[in-house]
């Protein structure tokens, strides 16, 4: 079933191409984002005036990335929140909040939960899912599907790209809905989704030289990851992939909080994936990304940098550089998360480690 693919998971990141492009795949109508399972559900997305989205573990990264387009494109308030620390603080709900829920599987029973929580409150409940007729899409009022086929292996990584697609889909139609942007920016936006299956068979042709840089880092004892804006949440999967299947301690930052504490971190040697935002999206965001790294190389961190082709700001700092295309600010996290996915699986390779099925972690959790 692997493929001749030496793990599912190295499968999956090959098909995460084919995950973009299926979840898009009849969603795009002259220009617009046109979601056909939510065509009875105009009025309500019309009347809400605020957004939760609720997710554990990756799915909660996506929806992190989500929220930036959806706040940016359709004007609306959207905050994040892990399902099972929602649940539990009396949050304020009201018949015009909109609850997302981001679940690969569509069972986690923390994201079930939460889900059933907030419509007993009377939200309404918007699913984001890739399992056809699952629990969660069933309990909700509406349902997104995500089109990444089955993913086996216990780390997510095509449904993820898949959901962080569907939910720049939703964000577009709530847009075109509520009249947020006109139909050119629409277009544009689509446009630049349209194009990310294409990169992201370019990104996976330099799997081979993270493949390299895994290995010679086999026996790295910690590693951290910044990121800012949409690269935050990115900086985040990437740690979290490395705990999961390599078993090394990682911890994600915002790029801006270094210097409120995680720089005390910083020794000689110690290894810092850096996600530097393009310098086309907002000059600032990237001159500061670039002097962090200065500040981090400045007391021996080994930096490596995963920044847009082009981008020669980094070069006399980064000891190494992961390439990826030009894309709009707003698509970066799409194609910058691939090399962190392949990172983490080629180290815990490296290890002798099983890739597929890391200790201690199942897919699907079904306890609370
Ligand atoms: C975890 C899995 O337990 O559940 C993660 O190990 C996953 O990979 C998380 O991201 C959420 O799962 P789901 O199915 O709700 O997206």
């Amino acid at each position: 079933e692997k493929g001749g693919w030496p793990s599912f998971m190295a499968k999956e990141i090959a098909e995460e191409p084919d995950a973009v492009a299926n979840t898009l795949r009849g969603r795009i109508q002259d220009g617009a984002a046109v979601i056909p399972e939510l065509s009875d559900l105009d009025e309500l997305l019309t009347g809400i005036d605020r957004i939760t989205i609720i997710a554990c573990g990756t799915a909660s990264y996506a929806g992190q990335v989500g929220a930036y387009a959806i706040e940016k494109w359709a004007r609306i308030p959207v905050e994040v929140e892990l399902s099972h620390e929602f649940r539990y603080r009396d949050p304020v709900i009201t018949p015009s909040t909109l609850v997302v829920s981001i679940s690969q599987s569509g069972e986690t029973m923390d994201t079930l939960m939460a889900v059933k929580y907030a419509k007993d409150a009377g939200a309404k409940t918007l699913s984001i899912c890739n399992t056809q007729g699952a629990t969660i899409p069933r309990e909700s009022d509406g349902a997104v599907y995500t089109h990444a086929g089955p993913e086996v292996a216990v780390a997510s990584t095509k449904a993820f790209v898949a959901q962080i697609t569907a939910l720049y889909l939703f964000g577009l139609h709530l847009a075109r809905l509520r009249g947020t942007l006109t139909s050119a920016q629409q277009a544009a936006n689509l446009d630049e989704l349209a194009d990310i299956p294409g990169k992201l068979e370019r990104v996976l042709e330099s799997s081979d030289s993270v493949a390299q840089l895994a290995r010679w880092m086999s026996d790295t004892r910690a590693v951290l990851f910044l990121g800012r804006h949409v690269g935050f949440p990115i900086a985040l999967e990437g740690a979290l992939k490395l705990k999961e299947l390599a078993y090394i301690h990682a911890e994600g930052f915002a790029a801006g909080e270094l210097k409120h504490g995680p720089i005390a971190l910083i020794e000689a040697g110690q290894p810092v994936f850096v996600v530097v935002p393009s310098p086309r999206g907002s000059d600032e965001m990237h001159k500061k990304v670039v002097s962090n790294i200065q500040e981090i190389r400045a007391r021996g961190a080994r930096v490596l940098a995963i920044a847009e082709e082009g981008d020669a700001a980094v070069l006399p700092f980064a000891d190494e550089v992961v390439r990826i295309p030009l894309a709009a600010p707003l698509f970066e996290p799409l194609l910058a998360v691939i090399p962190l996915q392949v990172f983490a699986m080629e180290l815990a390779a490296a290890k002798g480690l099983d890739v597929d099925q890391p200790r201690n972690l199942a897919k699907s959790v079904t306890v609370e």
